[in-house]
């Protein structure tokens, strides 16, 4: 189901071998970045290759209520006439982001140090998860958020009137919680400085750089140190946004598991804080290799081509990568079910405050398909069964949450009986061609009734 819609029940059934070129779209960190920075930018950003998935068109839309006239002019190809930063003005109505927490967290650090109150909603999924990982850093800054229980949405933020810079240790591994509290410190005067202990993804520090601030980058025994100069004129950009690595990971395990497939996936960004998954998979011995490798925009870039492995291993994937495949733990269980031995998988906590709980999604949905999967509070571990040996032959719940929907689908593609998922209509959130292009390759997918 879409944030708006009815459920749209689909199977999967063991499919010839994938072949072909899967062109997968715009990377969606990138583009909520891409849409909120070329707001607070004075003139006009242009971006191509935005990815069109409902989460991010929540940020467009976002952006236009805060002031910003944002275009689209062509598949992929968007304008974004930015306000400046300090320049959002209030908005008339609720913000709905829908179901994503990366469009929610973002504007909220965005927001958080102009005087006004913003009101935020989501969908089901989106109103379950923790604000006060975000909530609490902003309100140093000046701000107060008043939410439902335990900081959940609906929640209305009022934004500091006269805000002071930050210095913030993340305590849990978020780009979203640096994220947000970097685009709070765009509006507040000094340096607000944020330190992590792991790295993340650092989409944020790079493109803020892009577009003209001062941001500096420290790697400390504490952990990374950003800094960021506050109050500066960001000038707008082109940004070229690159193909998202959390989408390919779909197509390439497809590959791995379905016997005879060969499948090219081009031209992906392979920045080292997102490729954690593509080291993991390789490490396990898939027939997965970069071709062509490049720079594009400042980020390394690779086409990967991923053929069947039927002779993949379990491996314990080191805790200290979580961070860098954070979003591939639901494909890679699949990966996992289809290798001889088993797959550990520590420190992955995070899991459970996903858009659903995602290690428990994968474990009811793996062990209804004749998986053994094993469970704590933030590791999971799976007991492969080798290349044919995964039974299949169920129907799991997607918990409005895109990646459990396409796990499970790619799950179908190779156990000996279909997968079902009773709603891939969350897919539309991040992959809106998924069934297209799966289709395209070979996948045998098709919508069954409720
Ligand atoms: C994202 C950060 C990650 C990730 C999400 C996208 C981002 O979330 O799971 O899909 O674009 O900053 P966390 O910050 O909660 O780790």
């Amino acid at each position: 189901m879409s944030s708006h819609g009815t459920p749209i029940p689909m199977t999967s059934r063991k499919a010839a071998p994938l072949k072909g070129v899967a062109e997968v779209p715009g990377d969606k960190s990138i583009s909520h970045r891409s849409l909120i920075l070329g707001a607070m930018a004075v003139g006009e950003t242009k971006i191509t290759g935005l990815l069109e998935g409902e989460d991010v068109l929540d940020t467009a839309k976002a952006m236009r209520a805060l002031g910003a006239e944002v275009v689209q002019h062509g598949p992929g190809d968007w304008s974004v006439h930015g306000v400046g930063v300090g320049g959002f003005a209030e908005p008339e109505d609720v913000i709905d982001c829908g179901n994503s927490g990366t469009g929610v967290r973002l504007i909220m650090g965005a927001v958080a140090t102009h005087p006004f109150a913003v009101t935020f909603t989501g969908d089901a999924s989106l109103r379950s998860r923790p604000m006060g990982r975000v909530t609490e850093p902003l309100s140093l800054f000046g701000t107060v958020s008043y939410g439902r229980t335990g900081g959940r949405l609906p929640l209305t933020m009022v934004g500091a009137e006269s805000p002071v810079p930050v210095s913030y240790a993340t305590p849990v591994p978020s780009a979203q919680v640096k994220s947000a509290v970097l685009l709070a410190g765009l509006n507040a005067p000094g340096i607000t400085v944020v330190t992590e202990k792991e790295a993340t993804r650092d989409h944020t520090e790079r493109m803020l750089a892009g577009f003209g601030a001062e941001v500096t980058v420290e790697d400390t025994e504490e952990g990374r140190v950003i800094s960021l100069k506050g109050q500066p004129e960001l000038t707008p950009q082109v940004v070229a946004v690159p193909r998202d690595p959390s989408s390919a990971a779909f197509p390439v395990c497809a590959a791995l598991i379905v016997p005879g497939s060969d499948v090219l996936v081009p031209g992906i960004g392979l920045n080292p804080t997102r490729a954690g998954l593509f080291t993991t998979l390789r490490e396990m011995g898939a027939d997965l290799t970069y071709e062509n490798e490049r720079e594009e925009g400042g980020e390394p870039v690779a086409d990967l081509r991923a053929k069947f492995s039927p002779d993949m291993k379990g491996i314990e994937v080191p805790a200290e990568r979580a961070a860098s495949m954070i979003d591939e733990y639901p494909v890679l269980s699949v990966v996992a079910a289809f290798a001889e031995g088993t797959t550990m998988c520590p420190g992955v906590k995070e899991l459970r405050v996903k858009e659903s709980d995602r290690i428990d999604a994968m474990a009811v949905g793996l062990r209804a398909c004749g998986v053994e999967i094993d469970e704590g509070e933030d590791w999971f571990a799976i007991k492969g069964l080798g290349a044919e040996g995964v039974p299949g032959g169920a129907r799991a719940e997607a918990r409005l949450d895109h990646r459990i929907a396409m796990s499970f689908l790619i799950c179908g593609m190779a156990a000996k009986e279909p997968v079902s998922v009773d709603d891939a209509g969350p897919i539309a959130t991040s992959f809106p061609i998924f069934m297209e292009l799966m289709g395209g390759l070979g996948a045998q997918l098709d919508r069954v009734n409720a």
